[in-house]
């Protein structure tokens, strides 16, 4: 049983709004280059305005694309499923296109390329092996379609069981998608992942900007047979999707009123859902009219494409191994059917975010903190099992930070008053730190329970606050430099273990 959902469209846009030559909106980010450059007509930005962590890399070799000559490589050692993020700046509820691209090239000592995990905010997008490609001394890519859901995006590398060296980037873009692209799809929920993105019939090299206005990447997809080259003046600009007009002058075709037949895309693919767009363009005075089945199962009947153009959208397509699109004339026709092109995304169901106000919080207290967890970066708590060093959080719809665990962690600085905001926490354990300046005020913290702050070089007075927090079962204080006296609703409290010895030489008991 195949459930799926079929759009038709029909777009002759005499009321286009779109120029070709408008500029990419959007950043390029050219990972380890230490200044900007221009490339091929775009502006490439150095990554260091949008990274805090790892090693910008020369590789030995230079390459002719300027991208590629440079990475940041990120250790891999004890850092098993810690992120480390780009964060770029967006527009909020932007749909983007992202793209990361990786070229080895030796930058480890090791003579294959590490494989290690990729994700966007919340969401794990992919395991990255470009093993067989660097092989083949080609670069990878990556591309997906994500809306923004804040004012920044992450993108973020962490090593996996599999990771043997270093993990690293070459190139980051996220590129600003006109509203209209894809937009049969809910970005709210899901992502796009791409499989492949096709020009038929054509030989040359990857079409891209300018003639893709959004840098897309669409590669040739040829069969000696059937590949021919026109001119065709498609007006794209109001074409679902906008794809480039030059995709528009080759095809695949077949000259006699019969099947035609592609493999496509041509790897196998995972069981599981798939967007799939189809674009067609007849020439000027012609039209054709087909049926067009995936694997055997119709997915349109009886197209009139003409020289208009049209494409055909499939929102969830079913998938699973080889896939095979058959276009099949209808009864009488005096020619045969032809496709330009074609994109195929996997639907990437998106992880969700943890809560605003405590990813709000959680980056204040970063930078109340000297030196930070190095993977403090990207969202606190997703995905599952690839939180913040220290960060525990609740499971559900609601994603809260109810535990915080950076015992020993070398921390300097101080405790900012907003994990007062973090009011999900049950714990918090900072002992064992270099921490100064005072005990904030955790009245907020209405479920907290457990608060280690002893080992620190904590000043001022014991909040008298505590004594009123009803959950509160510990609070460790020993071995700070605190003054002032002991509040004395904390003193004798029923239930509470309440240390504040050794240490604090300068705390007054206050006289019973
Ligand atoms: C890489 O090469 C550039 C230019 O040749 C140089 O400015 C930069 O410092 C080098 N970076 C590293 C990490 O060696
Ligand atoms: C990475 O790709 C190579 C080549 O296809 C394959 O041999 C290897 O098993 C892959 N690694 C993982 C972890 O999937
Ligand atoms: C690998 O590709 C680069 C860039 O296209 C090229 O400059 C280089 O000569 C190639 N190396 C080999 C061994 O094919
Ligand atoms: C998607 O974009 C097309 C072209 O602009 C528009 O006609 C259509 O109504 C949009 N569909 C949705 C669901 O927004
Ligand atoms: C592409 O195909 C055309 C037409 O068949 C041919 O003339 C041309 O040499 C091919 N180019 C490449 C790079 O294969
Ligand atoms: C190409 O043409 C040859 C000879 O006509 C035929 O044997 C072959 O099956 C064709 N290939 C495809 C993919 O149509
Ligand atoms: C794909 O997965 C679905 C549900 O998990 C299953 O019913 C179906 O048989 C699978 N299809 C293939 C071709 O493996
Ligand atoms: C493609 O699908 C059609 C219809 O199911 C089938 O007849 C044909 O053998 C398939 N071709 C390939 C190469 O899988
Ligand atoms: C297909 O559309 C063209 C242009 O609208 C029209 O002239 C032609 O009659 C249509 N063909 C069929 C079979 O409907
Ligand atoms: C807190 O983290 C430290 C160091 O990673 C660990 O030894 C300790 O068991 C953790 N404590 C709790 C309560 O999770
Ligand atoms: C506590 O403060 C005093 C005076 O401000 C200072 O001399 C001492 O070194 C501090 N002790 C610790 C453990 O930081």
């Amino acid at each position: 049983m195949i459930i799926s959902f079929l759009l038709y469209l029909l777009l002759p846009s005499l009321f286009s709004t779109l120029s070709i030559s408008q500029p990419l909106r959007g950043r390029l980010i050219d990972c380890g280059a230490t200044f900007d450059t221009d490339f091929n007509g775009l502006k490439w930005l150095s990554d260091k305005d949008f990274i805090t962590t790892g090693l910008p890399r020369n590789l030995s070799i230079q390459y002719q694309d300027a991208t590629l000559s440079t990475v940041r490589t990120f250790p891999y050692e004890n850092n098993l499923h810690k992120k480390f993020c780009y964060v770029v700046p967006v527009y909020r509820t932007g749909k983007y296109l992202v793209r990361t691209t990786y070229f080895y090239g030796g930058v480890n000592e090791n003579v294959n390329p590490p494989v290690f995990d990729q994700i966007v905010d919340g969401t794990f997008w992919v395991m990255v092996n470009t093993t067989n490609d660097y092989l083949r001394n080609l670069t990878s890519y990556y591309e997906g379609v994500f809306m923004a859901t804040g004012k920044s995006m992450s993108v973020c590398l962490a090593a996996n069981q599999y990771t043997d060296s270093d993990p690293f980037m070459s190139a980051l873009e996220l590129v600003l998608l006109d509203n209209s692209l894809y937009n049969s799809t809910d970005f709210t929920s899901f992502g796009l992942s791409l499989i492949s993105r096709n020009s038929f019939g054509y030989n040359g090299s990857i079409i891209r900007y300018p003639d893709d206005v959004f840098d897309r990447y669409w590669e040739p997809y040829g069969d000696i047979n059937s590949t021919a080259s026109r001119i065709r003046d498609v007006e794209v600009s109001g074409f679902w999707n906008i794809p480039p007009l030059k995709v528009f002058q080759t095809q695949l075709s077949v000259n006699q009123p019969e099947q035609l037949e592609i493999l496509w895309p041509s790897e196998p693919i995972p069981n599981s859902t798939y967007y799939i767009a189809l674009y067609f363009a007849d020439d000027p005075g012609s039209s054709r009219v087909f049926s067009v089945y995936i694997n055997g199962v119709q997915y349109y009947n009886d197209l009139n494409m003409t020289s208009d153009g049209v494409s055909i959208i499939a929102k969830q397509w079913p998938l699973a191994g080889l896939t095979n699109i058959t276009l099949s004339p209808a009864a009488g026709s005096r020619i045969g059917p032809l496709i330009n092109a074609g994109e195929i995304f996997g639907i990437l169901p998106l992880g969700g975010r943890t809560l605003t106000r405590d990813v709000i919080a959680l980056e204040k207290l970063k930078e109340s903190f000297v030196y930070p967890p190095v993977d403090w970066t990207g969202d606190p708590c997703l995905p599952r099992g690839y939180s913040w060093t220290g960060v525990s959080c609740s499971e559900g719809p609601r994603i809260r930070v109810t535990n915080l665990n950076l015992t020993g962690m070398g921390l300097s600085g101080s405790i900012s008053p907003s994990i007062a905001d973090l009011t999900g926490l049950s714990e918090i354990y900072l002992a064992n730190n270099n921490l100064e300046g005072s005990i904030p005020d955790f009245s907020t913290l209405k479920l907290l329970e457990i608060l280690h702050l002893e080992d620190n070089q904590i000043t001022g007075e014991i909040p008298s606050s505590l004594g009123n927090m009803e959950k509160l079962r510990g609070v460790f204080l020993q071995n700070n430099n605190l003054t002032g006296q002991v509040p004395g609703n904390l003193i004798g409290k029923p239930g509470l273990d309440f240390r504040y010895s050794p240490g604090n030489p300068s705390l007054s008991i206050p006289q019973s």
